[in-house]
């Protein structure tokens, strides 16, 4: 298999992100000729208006465009916020879903996964980024799943857990093997 390309991004902009966290172990675990990379920009896009998505887009809007171009794949780490997708997240999602049916993810695998504090690690937030995905063209694939309640982490950074590590690495493999 040739290498493969995913993009990464996150729906938390806090510093302390636990989604971040996994994001980092993501990258860190990912197996051999599989390359992940971060688009840590979010939180420079602007609210999605159909007026401003013109041929000359905000220059961080031209970015997260370029950056899924590059990419063959993409996996997404989010927290829930108020039982769905944090806004940051959705208004990245709306960005990457035009033009209408031609988006910069069209038809490539996407993975969503996350933590968040909630018995069921955010489970209904990934649910609705799934579809939401879905809907904008990336091909989603159901079945790579993981929401982590973060208690369960105490405190400390996923990659010191090696049951968290190792499925975030079976994740990432299974998706990149999805490439084709
Ligand atoms: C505005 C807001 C809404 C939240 N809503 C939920 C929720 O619906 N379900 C949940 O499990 N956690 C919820 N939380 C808690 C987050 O899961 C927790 O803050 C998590 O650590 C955020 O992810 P991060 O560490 O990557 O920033 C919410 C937090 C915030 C700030």
């Amino acid at each position: 298999m040739s290498d493969v390309n995913v993009l990464v991004l996150v729906g938390s902009l806090r510093a302390a992100s636990v989604n971040k966290q996994l994001a980092e172990l993501a990258v860190e675990a990912a197996p051999e000729g599989v390359h992940l990379s971060l688009f840590d920009r979010l939180g420079e896009l602007p609210f999605y208006n159909e007026d401003i998505d013109t041929d000359d887009v905000a220059e961080p809007v031209a970015a997260l465009r370029e950056a899924a171009a590059r990419a063959d794949a993409a996996l997404v780490v989010t927290p829930e916020y108020n039982g769905s997708i944090p806004g940051v997240l959705k208004n990245a999602i709306d960005w990457l879903s035009r033009p209408w049916g031609n988006g910069a993810l069209k038809d490539k695998p996407l993975a969503v996964v996350g933590a968040a504090l909630g018995q069921y690690g955010g489970a209904w937030a990934h649910d609705e980024t799934r579809k939401s995905f879905a809907i904008a063209g990336p091909r989603v694939v159901e079945d790579l799943k993981l929401s982590i309640p973060s208690k369960t982490l105490d405190g400390k950074h996923p990659r010191e857990s090696a049951e968290v590590s190792a499925t975030l690495r079976d994740i990432v493999g299974k998706l990149a093997a999805e490439v084709g």
